[in-house]
């Protein structure tokens, strides 16, 4: 474990020298291909699913994930790094496969879904992610029209995603559908642009097809929209140095 945390660093601190070991390239068509399966299970990720995790097992696992997502999960308002506190351990579990199997283009963090194959500890990770708060002071949407933003993304979000992704994002956890709220504004964007425009190649093929219908003004609107929703009771201030924003 403590190698990989030197190499965590020098990934956040030098990324270009880390790039030398080179990611994998776009390696599998995913939702573009006609056999492409959404959620297959097999390998390692069907084992991880069926053990319990334990989350203080899983406490020292994460140290290496949170030289980038934060000690609290709470990723980086700017987006970069996502919001993993409280995620579903099913979704952690699929979307670390699917890295690893190169349906995300995310070279940045290929190098520990790598070493993160053990099943066991890949649920443990997982228990501990799940079990960390939500902080509340995550990125939203800034600009001077935000309530209007809101209001049009609201109408869209009731209209065709609170069925899978449910009122206060919460998801769905048996069905692989993730939590939404408190995730940063601009990674929900890039998400979202990148699962339309078939660079994220792992998403639910239902979803795809809603979300190619939408143009950039409305993907705005509706992220403007899914980063101001708040799960009663999982939700946190992430430390009394940084308050949450007042809305
Ligand atoms: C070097 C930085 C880095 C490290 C270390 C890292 N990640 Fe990530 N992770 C990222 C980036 C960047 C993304 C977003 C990629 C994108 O935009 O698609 C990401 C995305 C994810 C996602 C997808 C989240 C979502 O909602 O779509 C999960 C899950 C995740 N990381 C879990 C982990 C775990 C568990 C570890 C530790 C074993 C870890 N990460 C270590 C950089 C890192
Ligand atoms: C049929 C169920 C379903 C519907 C309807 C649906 N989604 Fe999703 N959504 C999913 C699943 C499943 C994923 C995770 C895909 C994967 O495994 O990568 C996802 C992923 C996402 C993500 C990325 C989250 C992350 O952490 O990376 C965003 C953002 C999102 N959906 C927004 C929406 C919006 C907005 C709508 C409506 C326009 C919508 N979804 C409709 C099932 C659905």
């Amino acid at each position: 474990m403590k190698k990989i945390l030197v190499l965590a660093l020098s990934l956040v601190l030098a990324p270009v020298i880390a790039f030398a070991g080179g990611p994998p390239a776009a390696t599998q068509a995913g939702i573009e291909s006609k056999d492409y399966k959404w959620n297959a299970q097999e390998g390692e990720k069907i084992e991880a699913l069926k053990l319990k995790g334990s989350a203080k097992e899983g406490k020292e696992g994460y140290e290496v994930c949170g030289a980038c997502h934060l000690p609290s999960g709470a990723g980086r308002t700017d987006g970069t790094f996502p919001q993993l506190a409280g995620q579903h351990t099913t979704v952690l579990i699929k979307q670390m496969a699917d890295i690893r199997a190169g349906l995300r283009d995310n070279p940045t963090m290929y190098p520990f879904a790598k070493e993160l194959t053990d099943a066991q500890e890949l649920a443990n990770v997982s228990a501990y992610i799940e079990s960390l708060c939500i902080p509340i002071d995550h990125g939203r949407y800034e600009g001077a029209d935000a309530a209007k933003q809101i209001a049009d993304g609201k109408t869209m979000y009731e209209k065709e995603c609170i069925e899978c992704h449910k009122a206060n994002g919460e998801g769905v956890k048996d069905k692989f559908y993730p939590v939404l709220a408190g995730q940063h504004y601009k990674y929900l964007l890039r998400q979202m642009t990148e699962i339309r425009d078939g660079k994220r190649r792992n998403a639910n093929p239902d979803m795809v097809t809603i979300i190619k219908k939408y143009d950039n003004a409305q993907l705005v609107a509706i992220s403007a929209y899914q980063s101001s929703l708040v799960m009663p009771g999982s939700m946190c201030k992430a430390g009394a140095a940084k308050p949450a924003k007042k809305k």
